[in-house]
Formats: C-alpha cells, sequence, structure tokens
C-alpha cells in the first residue's frame, strides 16, 4: 500500500505515524496522539475529493461491508464515498432489506458477511456495545458508526478536525454543547475529544436531558443559555431527538424553542467570531433557527464535506496504511 504524506501539526517523538488497533469503537480509549494522526492524515485525504478524478488506488482490493441498522444520510454515504474513493468496493447493508428482519441474529450476519471475505464492517446499531461486541468476535476491523446512546466516534473526529481547520487548533477553546445532553452520542464522543485536546467544555439543556454524572466527564453545566454562549468559540447545537418528548422528558416543544433554540438573538450572547455546528439532521428552527443554520457563524456544511476526509483517513489507517512526514527528507 503507498503511504500518505502528512502534513503534522504535532511535532517529534509524540509523534504516531502507524495506526495500531484493529477497531474504531470509541473517542474515550483513544489517545490524543491517535486523533491527532486521524486528523493528520485527514488533512492529506481532504485535497482528493477537489480533484477532477476524485480517485486514490489506496484500498484497491479491499473489501468495505456498511452495515446500518439505523437510518442515515450523513454518516453512511460518507462512508460509502470515502471508500470508494479510496477504491475499494463497498457493500451497503440495511436491517430493513437483510435477513434480520427474518430473525438472523446479529453475530450470524457478520459470520455470513465475513464468509465472503470481506475486510472491514462499519456499523451503526440503536444497541450500545454493537460494535464492541462485533469487534470482540470478529477477524474484520469494525467501525463504529453510531451505537446507542454510547458513542458516534466519526462524527466527533470531523468536528475536531473541523474546528482545528475553522479556529487553528482545539486547546484552550471554549465549546458550547447545548440539548439533548442524555440521549446524545455526539455529546458523548465530542466531549471525550475536545477534553482530551484540552478544551473547556460547557453544556447546557433542560434538566431532564442532563446526565446527573456528567461533572465526571469534566465539563461545566451552564444555568441558562446565555451563561453557556458566553465567551464561546463553537456553539454546538445537537439534535432534539422529538421522540423523547413522549417520555415527558422534554418541556413542550414551543418551551424548548423559547429556552434553548438557538437563533440570532440568543447567539447574540456569543463572540461574533463564534462558530456554529450541527451533525445533522436539523429540526429547523426548533433546535437551530434557520438564519442561524444557514447565517455566516455556520459551519455545518463543512463538518459534512470533511465527513469524508475523516472517515477516509479512519478506513486507510484501519487497512494499515502508513503515513509519512511531508516535512521529514
Ligand atoms: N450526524 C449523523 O450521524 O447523521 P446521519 O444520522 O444522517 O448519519
Amino acid at each position: 500500500m503507498e503511504a500518505v504524506a502528512i502534513r503534522p501539526t504535532s511535532t517529534g517523538a509524540e509523534r504516531q505515524t502507524r495506526w495500531a488497533r484493529k477497531d474504531l469503537l470509541g473517542l474515550e480509549e483513544l489517545s490524543v496522539e491517535e486523533i491527532q494522526l486521524i486528523l493528520d492524515t485527514a488533512g492529506s485525504f481532504k485535497e482528493v475529493s477537489t480533484r477532477t478524478i476524485k480517485k486514490v488506488p489506496a484500498l484497491r482490493g479491499t473489501t468495505i461491508v456498511n452495515l446500518f441498522f439505523e437510518a442515515s444520510t450523513r454518516t453512511r454515504t460518507s462512508f460509502e464515498l470515502a471508500a470508494k474513493r479510496l477504491s475499494a468496493d463497498v457493500l451497503n447493508i440495511s436491517s430493513t432489506t437483510s435477513s434480520v428482519v427474518k430473525g438472523e441474529t446479529l453475530r450470524d450476519t457478520l459470520a455470513n458477511i465475513e464468509a465472503m471475505k470481506t475486510d472491514m464492517v462499519v456499523i451503526r446499531h440503536s444497541a450500545a456495545g454493537a460494535p464492541h461486541f462485533l469487534a470482540a468476535r470478529s477477524r474484520s476491523s469494525i467501525v463504529n458508526a453510531g451505537d446507542g446512546m454510547h458513542e458516534h466516534p466519526t462524527q466527533a473526529l470531523l468536528d475536531l478536525f473541523t474546528i482545528r481547520e475553522k479556529l487553528g487548533g482545539i486547546a484552550g477553546l471554549h465549546d458550547a454543547i447545548i440539548g439533548d445532553i442524555a440521549h446524545s452520542r455526539v455529546a458523548r464522543s465530542n466531549i471525550w475529544g475536545l477534553t482530551k485536546f484540552g478544551a473547556h467544555v460547557t453544556i447546557c439543556g433542560p434538566a431532564t436531558l442532563i446526565p446527573p454524572d456528567i461533572h465526571k466527564m469534566n465539563v461545566r453545566v451552564a444555568p441558562n443559555i446565555g451563561a453557556a454562549l458566553e465567551g464561546a468559540d463553537v456553539v454546538y447545537v445537537l439534535r432534539i431527538q422529538r421522540e423523547r418528548q413522549e417520555s415527558k422528558l422534554l418541556p413542550s416543544l414551543r418551551e424548548y424553542v423559547r429556552l434553548f433554540g438557538i437563533d440570532k438573538e440568543k447567539l447574540r450572547a456569543a463572540p461574533s467570531s463564534a462558530i456554529v455546528m450541527h451533525p445533522g439532521p436539523i429540526n429547523r428552527n426548533i433546535e437551530l433557527a434557520s438564519d442561524v443554520a444557514d447565517g455566516p457563524n455556520s459551519v455545518i456544511l463543512e463538518q459534512v464535506t470533511n465527513g469524508v476526509a475523516v472517515r477516509m483517513a479512519v478506513l486507510y489507517l484501519l487497512a494499515g496504511g502508513e503515513v509519512t512526514d511531508e516535512t521529514s527528507d
């Protein structure tokens, strides 16, 4: 496999040039150096998507399976594009069109896929720990594309990449995460990643949607939206999971919009240079007003663009791809 030249943002002995894990399961277990390696490698791959022919031969002969047991637009599509831009072969399997509907177990599904000599499985599942269960029982590399309320590592990696690209670094930044923290795998992965890099994380949302033990993750809980946004370099808005309304964990949507919905007026509490992020899909004019989602502070579509480069880096490194320093001769 051809090595990819990267322009490192870290230096010397601390820099890792080779990935040593079989799987990517979460940001909790990754070191800063491992995350840095993924982000640096993604930086090199980003350019590929700007070419007329958006393809490199890095993963020719590798077969990647996207196994999605929950709905997805961004994650599934960008994993597929990432694999194709690396010249891998891709299979897409969704729960509704697979033999899961006939009662096949997750373990048997994977065993049968692997019997066809595939190399990597990207899985999204509603059960926290499903990717870990498979990783312990398979020879394939397993990539977690979102497991229940646990983690969404590639979302957080593309968020870190975008923050670094837009603001020049992560350490010391103030990041406000707004909304349903309790049910958000995106929030959990972001908090792991941001705090490992030395960012200050403030969370804010309805009291029923703030986990009682969240302080263990080294975050501050703001008493109201104004306090959360004051001094924020990054305003990260989470999707309101409307299904939670039935379990009475949310005030009425109107009440939520009034207290926590990010609109132009509330955003005035943040510095004018703050970037606004959202993992998608957006409930427009609920957690995020359209004029902010489409406004000058928003980097939401840049997050999506960067998702392809980050997922290319993840697939490449898991396949055993090496990186070399552009600066070292
Ligand atoms: N951010 C995210 O996971 O979006 P999808 O559900 O569309 O993949």
